[in-house]
């Protein structure tokens, strides 16, 4: 049964103070969040549209759209194709969070199937065991005594300055040991960041590319952002990487972006949109957190050196193990601008006190022995194999069909017609044991008119499980 606005009329749950200094569309954000948190508005009640309520507060429709999308990406609000907007059910999430839904890729592989193209998951079995176990043996033989206490929260300096060396070296950064924190993996590097610059430069709102990470409700980079009193904006991406003019518009101090190789559409940031997003930086004093994530397995050219080179004073470089080696490593490092270092440092010290030492001096060890590299060399190879075997199985069995975002990593796009539902493809392709993945999960702001299209990623699937997957599905995607 659908239950209708609350009996309390509009005027009563929404206050608007035409004579205050807070904007009408804060305000009415404010008031509907409100509401929403105390009870007033109830998990399933049917918001008015925008027409309907805009006009009920004699605001414009454009308005109640923005703060309706925004109560959507913080997962207050719920809204389903062709049907109304309605009040998430609040009162079921952990704490004062948005509910909990982790992205497809977070879960384990499902072995039941031909084939499980999970996005953002390396070659699990391919983890350097021996290698990394005889340098976890070497940093416990080698280990100080006094280093076994408690150290600089930035991290073992032995690890800095062989990462800082290496970020030179591979990724044209500008970085030193003393700039440098290690986290644990990006996803507590990005947290320090941003309660960094909230704390210290203010910041209150900040900028994710859509499609990215996903909304707060299917993120947890995005949900932690949010839990910690921050705004998220959502910026498109095109052809070019981020639109920089969007995120001029947006209102942000600060921008997430992965530069390298957009995730998920793959798209490489175009050397206008670099200079065009560091001349935001330094126009707005913005801050650019530049997400590294799989900069390491580029096939065709040589990767493109990290922005945080070309800014050193408005790139925060944060990077991770994870795909390199293996995301239960949780071992990853915040290459920050000097002068907030100390911050990012602080908050690492109160949120664990520092990363595990040994753990560091393994990685370390790696990195100086040379294994880490070998790896990597044989990886770009397995990886490189995995990604032809993609490219041969499309062209045989969906011929139509254009894979996009190839230049790097172990994910690719595959756009479906414009009809398709992309829903109904993912349901229909794991009936036939294969799992897939759609890129609405990706966009921060639910987009009807947008193009339904398969977010494919082969990091995890097996060379030879390939060509069998795309042929069990292959009439699904034309
Ligand atoms: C876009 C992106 N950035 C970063 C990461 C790595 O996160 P972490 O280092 O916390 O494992 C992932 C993992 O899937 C990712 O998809």
């Amino acid at each position: 049964m659908a239950i209708e606005w609350s009996g309390l009329s509009p005027g009563l749950l929404v206050r608007l103070d035409r004579s205050g200094s807070q904007p009408l569309r804060a305000q009415l954000e404010v008031s509907l969040r409100e509401a929403i948190r105390d009870g007033r508005l109830r998990g399933g009640e049917r918001l008015p549209s925008s027409r309907e309520l805009a006009r009920e507060l004699g605001v414009s429709r454009g308005m109640v759209q923005e703060c309706y999308g925004q109560l959507l990406a913080e997962g207050y609000l719920t809204s389903r194709t062709g049907s109304a907007t309605r009040v998430a059910d609040i009162k079921k999430r952990p704490a004062a969070g948005p509910p909990v839904t982790p992205l497809p890729a977070r879960r384990p592989p499902d072995r039941a199937l031909i084939a499980d193209f999970q996005v953002g998951v390396p070659d699990l079995s391919s983890f350097p065991r021996a290698d990394w176990a005889w340098a976890v043996r070497q940093a416990c033989g080698e280990i100080a005594s006094a280093d076994l206490g408690y150290g600089d929260p930035r991290g073992s300096a032995v690890l800095r300055e062989v990462l800082a060396g290496y970020l030179r070296r591979v990724r044209a950064a500008d970085a030193g040991p003393g700039q440098m924190i290690i986290s644990t993996g990006f996803a507590q590097g990005v947290n320090l960041v941003l309660r960094a610059l909230s704390r210290e430069r203010g910041v209150s709102c900040v900028a994710f590319e859509d499609p990215g990470y996903g909304s707060a409700q299917s993120d947890e980079t995005v949900r932690a952002a949010v839990t910690m009193g921050l705004r998220a904006a959502y910026v498109p991406v095109d052809e070019e990487g981020v639109v920089v003019s969007a995120l001029a518009a947006s209102g942000a101090q600060a921008v997430v972006v992965t530069p390298a190789h957009q995730s998920p559409t793959g798209v490489v940031l175009s050397a206008a949109r670099r200079h065009a997003l560091v001349e935001w930086a330094r126009r707005e004093d913005g801050y650019v957190i530049e997400d590294d994530y799989d900069s390491e397995f580029r096939y065709d050219k040589e990767p493109v050196g990290a922005l945080q080179g070309l800014a050193p004073d408005q790139v925060f470089l944060v990077g991770t193990a994870s795909k390199a080696l293996a995301p239960a490593v949780r071992l990853g490092w915040v290459l920050a601008p000097s002068p907030l270092a100390g911050t990012v440092a602080g908050e690492k010290e109160m949120s664990d006190r520092g990363s595990c030492t040994l753990d560091q001096l393994a990685l370390a060890t790696l990195l100086t022995s040379g294994r880490y590299d070998r790896h990597l060399r044989r990886m770009r190879a397995v990886y490189a194999g995995r990604r032809a075997a993609l490219v041969d199985a499309f062209a045989r069995h969906s011929p139509s069909v254009r894979l996009t975002g190839l230049a790097a990593g172990f994910q690719a796009v595959a756009p479906l017609p414009a009809s398709a539902d992309e829903a109904a493809v993912i349901a229909a392709a794991r009936e036939r044991r294969v799992g897939l993945y759609g890129i609405s999960a990706y966009r921060g702001v639910p987009d009807v008119a947008a193009s339904p299209a398969l977010v494919i990623g082969f990091g995890n699937v097996g060379e030879r499980a390939i060509d069998p997957a795309i042929a069990a599905i292959a009439d699904l995607l034309s």
